[in-house]
């Protein structure tokens, strides 16, 4: 530690978090604003969060006595990924260290078939799903649902599309791929969709909670690359389903935080719940720049039981694109190529994560908001392809 806990203010709390990704660097720039202290338990020197947050040490997660010794120096431990072992949390839960969101809730974002258990015995809405462990039990699977394809996913581990398959048949070769993982293999039915919504809510620990605004998302080989907020044209009673089912989610699983709902709307209308995340979500990354009260903020003020803030739009509509790193090393320079799409757009919002360029990585995102979704969309769409290279004017 650059300094000790009693030359802060007096009363200033310590927020522990567990991961130096974006989520941390972002959850920093709320932190300042609310004079919250964080702290950051980072992979590295200088991952995304390091470079921003001056207390954060070095150290692996997966330590016991690594993860031990940054909870007691925090007034509450909160997560930039999902990934510590809920075991781990447990024992700190046991010790008297406040754990937001706790291992319970937290287990639904680690493990999909957990989840889908879960979700299943309150009756929220999902997809047609079931382990399977042989060739045999997904052609059962197949048959009972109507046939292939069908999708396998990875229970664990996965992320960005990594650990997700389409089979379309019990002999496709991608069964193997699914079984090599050697973790439990989740079969769902392959849904039908028009698109993909997110619904994100926070919620204290006292049981507060607010919704925000249903978004839609869309995704290429598996990583989400433009959310649009609020979804276009959804219907107000689909809205209020899916923000509903999201707030029952959290309600039922004891989140405390952000819980972010992936969802598909089926052609058939049906909303269904895909995954879960318990972490500031990049589908709610927009609400920075579009909402009174971003999910960053919602997040901390959460984990330290404050009141939480409005999560209403501040425009009819915002558009943030994610800047994914592109095969072109002349395209690395990210803050040479600032100058054209800050003169270009005044409006426009930029957000950088303090990484380098590697292909299809997160990089940052834009976000830009106004009345006409047609412009937001051609302004956010315009100066991502312009970061990352794809366009050169
Ligand atoms: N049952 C399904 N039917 C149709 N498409 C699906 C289904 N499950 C997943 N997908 C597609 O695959 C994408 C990734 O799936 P999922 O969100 O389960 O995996 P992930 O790798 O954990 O994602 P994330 O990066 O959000 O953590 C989804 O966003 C969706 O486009
Ligand atoms: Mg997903």
């Amino acid at each position: 530690m650059k300094f000790e806990r009693k030359d802060l203010p007096v009363g200033t709390p310590v927020v522990g978090m567990i991961g130096g990704g974006q989520l941390a660097r972002m959850t920093q720039e709320t932190a300042i604003a609310l004079g919250v202290q964080l702290r950051v338990l980072a992979e590295g020197p200088a991952v995304s969060a390091a470079q921003a947050v001056a207390d954060a040490p070095v150290g692996d997660y997966r330590d016991p006595e690594t993860v031990r010794r940054f909870a007691a120096e925090a007034d509450v431990v909160t997560f930039d990924h999902e990934h510590v072992p809920t075991d781990l949390l447990h024992e700190l839960e046991a010790a008297g260290i406040k754990v937001y969101p706790g291992p319970d809730a937290l287990v639904h974002a680690q493990d999909k078939a957990v989840m889908r258990q879960r979700l299943d015995a309150f009756d929220a809405p999902a997809p047609a799903h079931q382990v399977v462990a042989s060739r045999d039990e997904i052609a059962d699977f197949a048959k009972r649902i109507g046939g292939f394809p069908i999708i396998l996913k990875t229970t664990r581990g996965g992320y960005d599309g990594k650990g997700v398959w389409v089979a379309e048949s019990s002999e496709d070769p991608v069964v193997d791929e699914a079984f090599a993982a050697n973790v439990p293999i989740l079969a769902e039915e392959k849904v039908d969709f028009v698109r993909e919504l997110s619904a994100i809510v926070a919620r204290s620990p006292h049981g507060q909670a607010v919704a925000y605004p249903i978004v839609e998302s869309v995704q290429v080989n598996g990583i989400c690359v433009e959310v649009t907020a609020p979804a276009p044209d959804l219907a107000p009673e689909q809205a209020a389903k899916a923000q509903q089912t999201a707030l029952r989610i959290a309600k039922e699983l004891g989140v405390v935080g952000i819980l972010a709902v992936e969802m598909f709307e089926a052609r058939d209308g049906r909303l269904l719940v895909n995954e879960l995340a318990m972490r500031p979500h990049n589908t709610g990354h927009w609400s920075i720049d579009g909402a009174v009260t971003s999910q960053f903020e919602n997040h901390l003020r959460a984990v330290l039981d404050l009141p939480l803030g409005s999560p209403a739009a501040r425009a009819p509509y915002t558009v943030m694109v994610n800047v994914l790193g592109g095969d072109d090393e002349s395209t690395a320079d990210m803050h040479y190529a600032l100058l054209h799409c800050l003169a270009r757009d005044p409006g426009l919002k930029v957000h950088f994560y303090g990484k380098s360029v590697k292909p299809g990585r997160k990089v940052g995102h834009v976000t830009a908001y106004g009345d006409d979704l047609d412009d937001v969309r051609e302004r956010a769409r315009h100066a991502a392809a312009y970061l990352t290279g794809t366009i050169d004017e």
